[in-house]
């Protein structure tokens, strides 16, 4: 296997190697500050308001063109773009000179006087770009619907958002230009996938960066370095490192390992490798799993699950995280590997208390493993959060039971999050309700034993009070939804 102790990416026109500590900077801050690209904006510094917004393609779609999507450059450490192509709003439009060519979107949010201060702008336009290049590339209209969620993960303090989208709505695909076309390059894209192909080390006195192209190798660096930091798509960590809260002075991703990177199915399970994005695992499930792909609609921010991933979400061990309450009542399987083996753990046990994990430091997550809903499940998932985009929930709950053709329950799985230092499986309650016909009394009989099996916090998000109101209200709402579903009224 080759090895390089730099990293390679092409930022608009220009191919760039870093080697050394730089490599840790955000890509952000290595915009504006080495590059001179101002035009990317830092704001928040954590992924929330989209002023850093920038276009990255990290592989080809299936015609071999560059697939771009929206990221925030501020949380993405630099080790994560190689072998990646970069845009920044300066290449969105064209300069030649002193001669400016705006692009398509560029010219209509001028038309619909979408900029005030103009400090948000940049991140929109990037934002908007990305989102013509996702229509483009699917063959489908521009829609209101389309236009508000592709732009969710970017605030404006001065213009409102009306001017913004209207600007969006009026973008004439046609006439936009196709970015995939126009950084199209067939020698870099070659260059691309052999950085891929190649394990990246660096090390000075301060810092050690792995890149391995293949799992064992990864396997075996964590074996030797028990301190290395995992970093997967970096939307958690990024944000604590740049509130200077945690230091990953020894870090480790996976990207360059093609087998980790894909979504694939057995006979029983759907298989998510370590490094599959948000936005992949949405797009997978939106026929297997409807229910999750409807909650994932309303998770963070298109710039957020394009760069991070599931396996993140799992790992991060939040109670709050919107994807493991469906996880847990499917039953989902946490494959983790180290030099000696694999192990297999459900995930309702992987996790040991706040934050605490079964999982040693010589291990990697590697996959995790979702078994296929049977046709006689009915699930539900729902979050509450202060509102309804971009926010940090402050109750989940997960419920999938199996029904027989009397709607008896036949298999009960319940979980919640926001309630305890980790989202937590009800099994008591699900044993009393198992065996019983799918009634509106049943979940309300079960509702008011709550008490006895959690006692929520009270914080910034949420009261004690409220959080076990709504989880009340949760099974309520549950056994209305699913009796309107199947009918019976009972
Ligand atoms: C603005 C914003 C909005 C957000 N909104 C939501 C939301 O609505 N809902 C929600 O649930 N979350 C939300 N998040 C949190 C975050 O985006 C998710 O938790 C995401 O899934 C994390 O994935 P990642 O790849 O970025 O993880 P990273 O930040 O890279 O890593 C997270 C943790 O996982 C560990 N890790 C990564 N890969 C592995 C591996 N293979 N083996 C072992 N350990 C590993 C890392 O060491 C780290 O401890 C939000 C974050 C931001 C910044
Ligand atoms: S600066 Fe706010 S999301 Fe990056
Ligand atoms: S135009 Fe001022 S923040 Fe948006």
């Amino acid at each position: 296997m080759k090895n390089s102790s730099q990293i390679t990416t092409r930022i608009n026109d220009q191919i760039i190697e870093i080697a050394g500590d730089k490599a840790f900077m955000p890509l952000g801050n290595f915009l504006r500050n080495s590059e001179g690209l101002t035009g990317t904006k830092i704001v928040c510094a954590e992924g929330d308001c989209g002023a850093c917004t920038v276009l990255l393609a990290t592989g080809t779609d299936s015609s071999g063109k560059l697939e771009f999507k929206s990221v925030n450059s501020c949380i993405l450490p630099l080790y994560l773009v190689d072998g990646a192509q970069v845009i920044t709003v300066e290449g969105i439009g064209k300069m030649e000179g002193m001669k400016v060519d705006l692009s398509e979107v560029q010219k209509k949010m001028i038309d619909n006087n979408g900029a005030q201060c103009g400090y948000c702008t940049p991140g929109f336009i990037c934002a908007m770009a990305g989102a013509v290049e996702s229509c483009k590339s699917a063959g489908t209209p521009m829609t209101e619907k389309k236009a508000k969620n592709y732009l969710t993960g970017n605030l404006c303090r001065c213009t409102g958002y009306q001017p913004i989208i209207d600007a969006m709505m009026s973008v004439d695909l046609g006439k936009a230009e196709f970015l995939k076309e126009r950084y199209h390059n067939a020698e870099w894209i070659g260059k691309m996938k052999s950085i891929k192909k190649t394990s990246v080390e660096m090390k000075s006195l301060e810092r050690s960066l792995f890149l391995p192209a293949t799992l064992k190798e990864a396997l075996k660096i964590k074996s030797q370095e028990l301190d290395v930091r995992l970093v997967a798509g970096s939307t958690d960590l990024g944000v604590v490192v740049n509130k200077g809260k945690l230091e990953t002075p020894k870090a480790m991703a996976l990207y360059h390992i093609e087998e980790l990177g894909s979504i694939s199915h057995d006979a029983g399970h759907i298989i998510v490798g370590a490094t599959v994005t948000l936005t992949q695992f949405e797009e997978y499930v939106e026929n297997h799993y409807p229910e999750m792909s409807r909650l994932l609609h309303i998770f963070a921010s298109p710039q957020i699950k394009n760069q991070g991933t599931l396996i993140g979400n799992v790992v991060n061990a939040s109670p709050i995280a919107d994807t493991i309450p469906f996880l847990m009542v499917s039953d989902a399987i946490v494959v983790i590997q180290n030099e000696s083996g694999t192990r297999e753990v459900v995930l309702k046990d992987f996790y040991l208390g706040y934050k605490k994990l079964d999982i040693a430091p010589d291990e990697i997550v590697t996959t995790i493993k979702i078994p296929i809903l049977s046709q006689q499940e009915v699930t539900r998932l729902y979050k509450v959060s202060m509102r309804k985009d971009l926010d940090i929930s402050a109750v989940t709950f997960a419920a999938r039971v199996i029904l027989d053709d009397s709607n008896k329950m036949t298999s009960v799985k319940i979980a919640l999050g926001g309630v305890a230092a980790t989202v937590v499986r009800l099994t008591d309650i699900e044993k009393a309700l198992t065996g019983h016909d799918f009634t509106l009394k049943a979940f309300e009989d079960a509702a008011a034993t709550l008490d006895q099996y959690i006692k929520p916090l009270s914080d910034l998000r949420a009261s004690s009070a409220y959080r076990m109101l709504v989880s009340k209200n949760y099974f309520t709402k549950f056994a209305k939804e699913i009796i309107d579903q199947i009918g019976g009224g009972k």
